[in-house]
Parts: structure tokens; sequence; C-alpha cells
């Protein structure tokens, strides 16, 4: 058993949150969305100005929510890599600060060990191994869990990530930022099926198409080519429809993928994660499939698919019960492979 403190600072959310093992003691988000709106996306520089400015209070915030005192935590964490350089490192130094004042052992997290650890909340009796489909704003893979910090990569995109598709997608719909869920609320308006756009499949050399990985730069392509039609022909463009079958098509063309994977590997449970998990079409679809097949499909709660810390201090309390704990001297790294993670830690 494992009380650990986190802090999650990656990119525009300042987040810090109490868990015990996989229950909630407390979770603080302090969201920087208004801010960067005005950007029309995140600003690096920013982000960390505005991290370090409330970083303070959301640690005594979280602190106050969890009637806890700093004797009853076991750890300290901070999210240490993949994300901004700047923004991690408020997160980081802040983790470290507090991890030498109080005496407690201090650990470096990977901010998609978290995503995958965000469905263990709901779920506390979930175990590897399983399938895991990690979509966020910077990445979409198809990772398989065989336990903690043990992860191999079966699937990924070729270029943009889901939730980036979404952003981009919004962007020229001129939606504003951030784009996945405007286009969700209005896509539940439109037609799904109003446009045929391409699921973007990955060739083989030898023929055929790559079963797991995908591409969504060349849907984006087709959404742009699709306004500038229907710009063109004069009317008005039918956003929710476009959204609606944007979304649909993104949803169909990741179900497909998490569903051969699951079966292929003989794996019974998906586990999706990162803020594209959010996505209702998503959810529906990846459902009904899953239920067709008889595989169980498990999702975060809503408030725990975008960034939050609290996912973040789960996947700590699970390396912390291991033995597992980081150097003082851990730095942070803009880009790590989830395969690496366990470069991050020393056993004792
Ligand atoms: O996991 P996350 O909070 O941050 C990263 O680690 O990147 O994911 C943010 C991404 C953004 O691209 C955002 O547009 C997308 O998740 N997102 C959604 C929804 N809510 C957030 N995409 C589709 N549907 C949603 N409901
Ligand atoms: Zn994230």
């Amino acid at each position: 058993m494992a009380i650990v403190l986190a802090i999650e600072t990656s990119c525009d959310e300042t987040a810090v949150a109490i868990v015990n093992n996989r229950q909630i003691c407390s979770s603080i988000v302090a969201s920087q969305i208004p801010v960067h709106q005005q950007y029309g996306g995140v600003v690096p520089e920013v982000a960390s100005r505005q991290h370090l400015e409330t970083i303070n209070w959301a640690i005594a915030q979280s602190m106050e929510q969890a009637q806890l005192n700093w004797e009853q935590i076991d750890g300290i964490a901070a999210t240490c890599a993949p994300g901004l350089v700047g923004a991690l490192l408020v997160g980081l130094t802040a983790a470290k600060t507090l991890a030498i004042l109080h005496n407690k052992p201090f650990l470096g997290v990977h901010h998609l060990e978290g995503h995958i650890y965000a469905t263990y909340l709901s779920e506390p009796t979930l175990d590897p191994p399983f399938l895991s489909l990690l979509v966020s704003g910077g990445h979409t893979s198809l990772i398989y869990v065989k336990n903690c910090g043990d992860y191999k990569t079966l699937g990924e995109t070729r270029d943009d990530a889901a939730g980036e598709a979404f952003d981009k997608v919004a962007r020229l719909l001129k939606l504003g930022y951030p784009g996945g869920p405007v286009i969700d609320r209005l896509a539940q308006q439109g037609n799904p099926q109003a446009f045929a756009l391409p699921e973007g499949k990955v060739s083989l050399p030898a023929g055929g198409y790559h079963p797991y990985d995908g591409s969504f730069s060349g849907l984006k392509t087709a959404v742009l080519r699709l306004v500038q039609q229907l710009e063109k022909n004069g009317g008005q463009v039918p956003v929710a429809d476009v959204a609606a079958s944007f979304q649909e098509t993104v949803a169909r063309s990741l179900t497909k993928r998490a569903i051969a994977c699951a079966l292929d590997y003989g794996l019974n449970t998906i586990a999706v994660g990162g803020g594209v998990a959010a996505n209702s079409g998503l959810r529906k679809n990846l459902q009904a499939a899953a239920a067709k097949h008889n595989l169980r499909v498990l999702f975060p709660h809503l408030e725990f698919c975008t960034d939050n810390a609290a996912m973040i201090a789960c996947a700590a309390a699970e390396h912390l019960s291991l033995g597992h704990t980081s150097p003082i001297t851990l730095g942070v790294e803009s880009r790590l492979a989830l395969t690496q993670v366990m470069k991050l830690y020393q056993s004792d």
C-alpha cells in the first residue's frame, strides 16, 4: 500500500493529486486552456509561467482536500517525460523539493504510463495483460501491457496523433482550441454518413495494409479539400455534418485496428486512455465492436481521460510498491518511448 502525491505539468494543465494505490484522495486540475485559447494553441513559454504561478496553490489544495499531513505521504512523484521541457521542469522541481524537504522517496513518471493507469482508477481490479489504446494530443498507439513498466508497442500513427487531428480539423473549421470537445459536441447534431473520408490505412511494401499502424494526416487534408470544395460551390459549409463524418472516420479507424490487434494477440481487454478516450463516437464504436467479439473495453471516467495528476500518482504508487524509486538527479525529457520507462527507476 502506498499513498503518493503526484504533480503533472507536461502541457497545459497544472495538476496535483494524492492517491492511496488506486483510490483517489484528492485531485486538483487547474486548466490553462482559456489562457492559450487566444493564441489558438499551447504556447510553451506561457505554459511554464502559468505552472509556476499555480503550482504551490495546487499542492496546498490537494493536501487540504485529502485531509492528510506530510507524515502520511509515502512518496512524491512528477511527470518527467514526454512533454514541454520548461513545463515539465516546474512540476519535477517542485516534486524533488517536496521529497527532499519531507524526506520521502521521489519518482519520475512517464506521461503515457499515467494515461494507461487512468483506467485503474475506475477499474481497481484490472490487471495485465491487456491492450492499451492510447489516444492523446501527441500520441496514438496500441500497447501490449505485460506488467507495470513492461510495455510493447504493437501499432502507432505514422504522422498526426488522433487528438492532433481533432485540433487541426477544428482549426480549419474555425472552431477554436482544443478541437476535440467542440467537434464531439457538434458531431452529435450532424450526419456521420454525410461525407465519405479516408480511414488512413498504411500500405505495406509487399502489398496490403499494415494491420495496426495508421495515418491521420491524409484524413485532415481530405477534410481541408472537402471544406474548400464546399466553399467554392458557394454554399454554407455544413459544419456539424463535416464534424460528424470526420469523428466517425477516426472512431472507425481506431476501432478496427484495436479490435484486430486484441484478437490477434489473444487479449480480451482493451483499456483506452488519453484525451480522445473522452470522445463519444469512439466510445460508442469501440463498445459496439468489442461486444460483437466478446471483448471487454474499459474507459477512464471522463475527467481522467484528459491530463490529470491522479493517473500519474496511481502509476507512481504501483512502481513504489514494487520498490522502484528515481534518483533525485533525474531530468526531464521532451521525448521518451514508453518502452524505456524502466530507465527512470532504480530498485532498492
Ligand atoms: O491526453 P491529453 O489531455 O493531452 C495529451 O497528453 O496530449 O489529450 C488532449 C487531446 C487534445 O488534442 C483534445 O482535442 C483531445 O485530447 N480531446 C478530445 C476530446 N476531449 C479532448 N478529442 C476528441 N473528443 C473529445 N471529447
Ligand atoms: Zn496526456
